[in-house]
């Protein structure tokens, strides 16, 4: 006879091979019912973004279709991230995970990488924000295609702009254009408190925050302000970027922030049609930064000019092509950062849990 105890036995070979744990002990399962010889079960995976999501589809199903007796499985697959940790710092009601994108140098692309990483968890099914915390030179308005969006407040608090299936505030929409910003640290800090607290966000399983250059006040009032999942640190292939990508892991450890690991941009360049890769900026620097500071290696996104003219014109390269190169780069990017999300929550999360008595 087919029973509960077998089907969670069964399924209790399945291992998350991020997690390192039986899909069982993770409480992923649940909803066992048995009808006949036709097994129903619900999967709920840690993030919608799960690298290796068919992977463990694939391997419950048979897992339960393994079973003598069964000859029928119904899996219903779902997922839920986990919400932020409990802290003396401020939670964001209704916002599960925060990440920060960071470099130490300029221009690398973290507003690239942070357009796309929040496109692509979108595209994946997660519920998305994008937080534009470079207030003196804010450029996510017009690289997400919102630029003329005119903020509404609604029961005092303000609306974000909404695009290519993401949320999005910056200070873009709150001053003219040709005005420079000079912010002091403490108008600066409240300007991203606000932005955290004040913005009608609703429920998001990610909010992605594309910080300005260096490790600065923006940088201290985000860490101050709230819980963040981790920090992702992007890279170009130069010495110089890499010195400067050291600092940005420092800083971050200084402080207590989870690293989510380093993310590679303009690692070579593949013209169209072509299997040749030119290397214009060197290659594999950051992945070997990540080896010696012993923190994960995101992946690595071509150099191609589709990227820069998506961003111009307000169509992230994941919405506009998702299929192509640099995008399917972006897309395993964002699968990767909710895997290491979900494994620093789940670390979190026993740590936490008393050992038993
Ligand atoms: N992989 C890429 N291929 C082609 N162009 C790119 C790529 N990544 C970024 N760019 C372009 O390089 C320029 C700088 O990128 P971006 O604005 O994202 O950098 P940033 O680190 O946010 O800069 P800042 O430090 O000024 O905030 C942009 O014009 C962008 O379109
Ligand atoms: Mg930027």
């Amino acid at each position: 006879m087919i029973t509960e105890d077998k089907v969670k036995a069964a399924l209790s070979k399945v291992m998350d091979p991020d997690l390192n744990v039986d899909i069982v002990s993770l409480g992923m399962i649940s909803e066992i019912k048995i009808e006949g010889t036709k097994v129903h079960f619900t999967l709920t995976l840690t993030t919608p973004a799960c690298p290796v999501k068919e992977k463990l589809e694939g391997e419950a199903r048979e897992a339960v279709l393994a079973l003598e007796g069964v000859e029928d499985v119904e899996m219903i697959s779902t997922a839920a991230v986990a919400g932020q940790r409990k802290s003396e710092k401020a939670n964001i009601p209704g916002v599960k995970q925060i990440i920060a994108v960071t470099s130490g140098k300029g221009g690398v692309g973290k507003s690239t990488v942070s357009v796309n990483l929040a496109v692509a968890l979108s595209k994946l099914g997660a519920k998305v924000g994008l937080l534009d915390a470079d207030i003196t030179g804010p450029n996510i308005p017009i690289m997400m295609g919102v630029e003329s969006y005119e903020p509404q407040a609604k029961d005092n608090r303000i609306v974000p702009a909404f695009n290519h299936g993401v949320k999005c505030i910056s200070m873009a929409f709150f001053v003219s254009q040709d005005t420079p910003l000079i912010w002091r640290g403490p108008m600066l800090d409240k300007a991203i408190r606000q932005f955290l607290r004040d913005v009608e966000w609703g429920e998001l399983d990610y909010l992605i925050v594309d910080m300005p250059p260096g490790t600065g006040d923006a940088q201290l009032s985000m860490v101050q302000a709230t819980d963040l999942a981790g920090g992702v640190i992007v890279t170009t292939p130069q010495d110089v970027a890499l010195l400067d990508g050291r600092k940005g892991l420092s800083m971050f450890k200084q402080m207590n922030v989870p690293i989510l690991g380093f993310v590679e941009n303009m690692s070579y360049f593949q013209p169209k049609g072509s299997s040749e890769q030119f290397e214009i900026f060197g290659r594999g620097g950051g992945k070997r930064l990540a080896e010696e500071s012993q923190v994960p290696f995101l992946g690595e996104v071509p150099l191609d000019p589709e990227v820069r003219i998506g961003g111009d014109n307000g169509e992230p390269i994941v919405a506009k092509d998702p299929d192509c190169l640099v995008s399917q780069a972006f897309i395993n990017i964002a699968k990767q950062v909710a895997a290491q999300i979900s494994i620093s929550s789940l670390n979190r999360t026993t740590e936490a849990t008393p050992a038993a008595v």
